[in-house]
């Protein structure tokens, strides 16, 4: 039976009738159109669905959508502001830090949610946040680079 689900989506409120069992995943990308968020595995390996639920980042595949009521939901379609890409995002194009790009959203939406609550990390944090998001194009270097220098400009106060 669905469920009446109120939520925010990308700073909009938003509200939705659907089976609460519905994975978070395929709403973003069958009822509002985000295809930005992808399907890799789905079953909470590849971490390539990686979304901004309230403070924390989540593999939407195994978010059933029944559980983000009342939260905040943040995509990869949501982090330019007025235009202008994230921080995180430039880094990720000065440094080529993707080949075919998939785990691209997924790669940058966790990279978000660690340097909210990690703002100054090291390269060994860095790449122990970043390990558990695969990328079978091998970029995991220059996703390293980009991420580190994200967290200097994120610091810098240019866009949180
Ligand atoms: S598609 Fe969600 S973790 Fe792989
Ligand atoms: S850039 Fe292709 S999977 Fe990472």
């Amino acid at each position: 039976m669905d469920n009446t689900i109120q939520f925010e989506l990308n700073g909009k409120q938003q509200e939705i009738q659907v089976d609460p069992g519905l994975k978070l995943l395929w709403v973003l990308r069958n009822h509002f159109g985000l295809t930005g968020t992808k399907f890799g595995c789905g079953i909470g390996f590849c971490k390539a669905c990686t979304v901004m639920m309230d403070n924390t980042h989540v593999p939407s595949c195994q978010v059933p959508v029944g559980q983000i009521n009342g939260k905040k939901i943040l995509t990869i379609e949501g982090l330019a502001q007025n235009g202008s890409l994230h921080p995180i995002q430039e880094a990720f194009m000065k440094h080529d830090a993707f080949q075919c790009g998939f785990c691209t959203p997924g790669m940058i939406m966790n990279a978000y949610g660690f340097l909210q609550k990690s703002p100054s990390p090291n390269h060994e944090d860095i790449i122990r946040a970043m390990d558990n998001n695969l990328c079978r194009c091998g970029a995991h270097v220059r996703i390293v680079e980009a991420v580190a220098e994200a967290a200097t400009k994120m610091k810098g106060g240019s866009q949180s």
